[in-house]
């Protein structure tokens, strides 16, 4: 049996958009009208709705904690008017997560905005950041008791998505933009902190990658090496130091702190160099393993391990698992990856690492941005015409792991690996 501390914090995680349903106000809804985007979010999950239910399964799977975002644009429908009604229901949820001894973790921005902002020109002007300051000054007035924040959630995921690859609004591929964008999400990071720190700890879900050179060739060691710094890296040391480089130019941001590293990690990824100068010189491709998924990439738990250890090495902070989690056809797959990834977890805390939370991505089936429906992360299977949740046997599993915070033999024998 594989056990964990007593105070090791197990959690699911969520987002807004992804669950709620009918967030007419925010950029992707815009987005989703005019077309643009492969699906429509629609009724979400109709979370918005179903909470009490929602929140009676997390409390039988008795997870420590849940994260979730609140949707700025349901805050702010529009610039100056602020929507108490949508902030009451926001304040019930955490009250009854509290009624289960569930503590909640809030995300403050979670890729989507206010359908005004995006007019205003988003996060590539400087100046718009005082909005976002607002709101964030109006959830903290209201959630003076909520202990975990995480400002922003995979900004350099957003960056690229929205301004280098243009998938996602405002589906822009303007590097100097991109680059733009990122400043002034360290610039919003610093401010919210300062108001944040006050109530709890403050921190951002960074998204990273196990990443690994195609060849040993020292071209592609290279381009790892520079693929690593700019999507893993980058955005925390400018936080850390005050200097934020991703991908060309430097900028100077006000130098702030995270108070721990939320980690969101899903895959591993070889890099090779490439002559083109669009791609950056860099050719990425997934670690090929004999369990893949759904979204194209492989199940690699001990990259987890390799990137927990290298984020330990360069911060030595805390460290929590604010996601990690698959979306795959058979339901068997999913309890080998949440047990594999938690061996990994528990090597690291073997040998001294401070890793203190896992949080599954997602308790619920829901809206996979421009993936749509069909890519099932949810321990929970969601049927989207009725709405009706079933818990999967993945559910159960991740419960027993919950109730003897361990992994108990049986589940290693079945569906561990042999890590030694
Ligand atoms: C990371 C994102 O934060 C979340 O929104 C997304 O659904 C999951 N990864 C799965 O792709």
């Amino acid at each position: 049996m594989l056990k964990f501390p007593d105070n090791f914090i197990f959690g699911v995680s969520t987002s807004a958009y992804q669950i709620e349903g009918d967030n007419k106000n925010s950029d992707w809804w815009l987005f989703e009208e005019k077309g643009k985007l492969p699906y429509k979010s629609g009724k979400a999950t109709d979370h918005w709705n179903r909470y009490q239910e929602d929140i009676e399964l997390l409390a039988e799977l008795k997870v420590d904690m849940y994260r979730f975002s609140i949707e700025w644009s349901r805050v702010y429908p529009s610039k100056d008017y602020v929507n108490y009604e949508a902030l009451s229901r926001y304040r019930e949820i955490v009250d009854l997560l509290r009624d289960h001894g569930i503590e909640p973790m809030i995300t403050l921005h979670h890729f989507t905005n206010p359908i005004w902002f995006h007019e205003l020109g988003g996060w590539e002007k400087r100046e718009n950041v005082d909005y976002f300051i607002q709101y964030v000054e109006t959830i903290a007035n209201e959630f003076p008791d909520v202990k975990y924040w995480l400002v922003f959630n995979e900004p350099i995921v957003y960056m690229l998505e929205s301004y280098i690859e243009g998938h996602w609004p405002p589906m822009k591929k303007n590097l100097f933009l991109a680059e733009q964008v990122a400043a002034n999400m360290a610039y919003a990071y610093a401010k919210a902190y300062e108001i944040l720190h006050d109530l709890g700890k403050v921190s951002i879900a960074k998204n990273m990658i196990y990443f690994e050179p195609y060849s040993d060739k020292d071209k592609d060691i290279e381009a790892c090496r520079k693929a690593e710094q700019m999507f893993n890296w980058s955005f925390i040391d400018g936080i850390l130091t005050g200097r934020l480089k991703v991908i060309r130019k430097e900028y100077d941001v006000p130098k702030s702190e995270l108070d721990f590293i939320g980690l969101n990690y899903y895959t591993g990824m070889k890099v090779k160099y490439t002559l083109n100068p669009l791609r950056l010189h860099l050719d990425v491709e997934p670690i090929k393993t004999e369990k893949c998924t759904l979204m194209g990439y492989c199940i690699y738990p001990r990259g987890l391990y390799e990137v927990l250890k290298k984020t330990w090495n360069k911060y030595g902070k805390e460290i929590i698992i604010t996601e990690n989690g698959v979306a795959v056809e058979d339901d068997e797959d999913r309890i080998l990856s949440i047990v594999r990834h938690l061996q990994y977890t528990h090597k690291a805390l073997t040998e001294g690492i401070s890793v203190n939370g896992y949080f599954y991505w997602s308790i619920l089936d829901n809206f996979e941005w421009d993936r749509g429906y069909d890519k099932r992360f949810g321990l929970v299977e969601v049927d989207y015409t009725t709405f009706k949740r079933k818990p999967r046997k993945s559910f159960y599993v991740y419960k027993e792991i919950i109730k003897n915070k361990a992994i108990p033999d049986d589940l290693l024998e079945k569906y561990g690996e042999n890590i030694s």
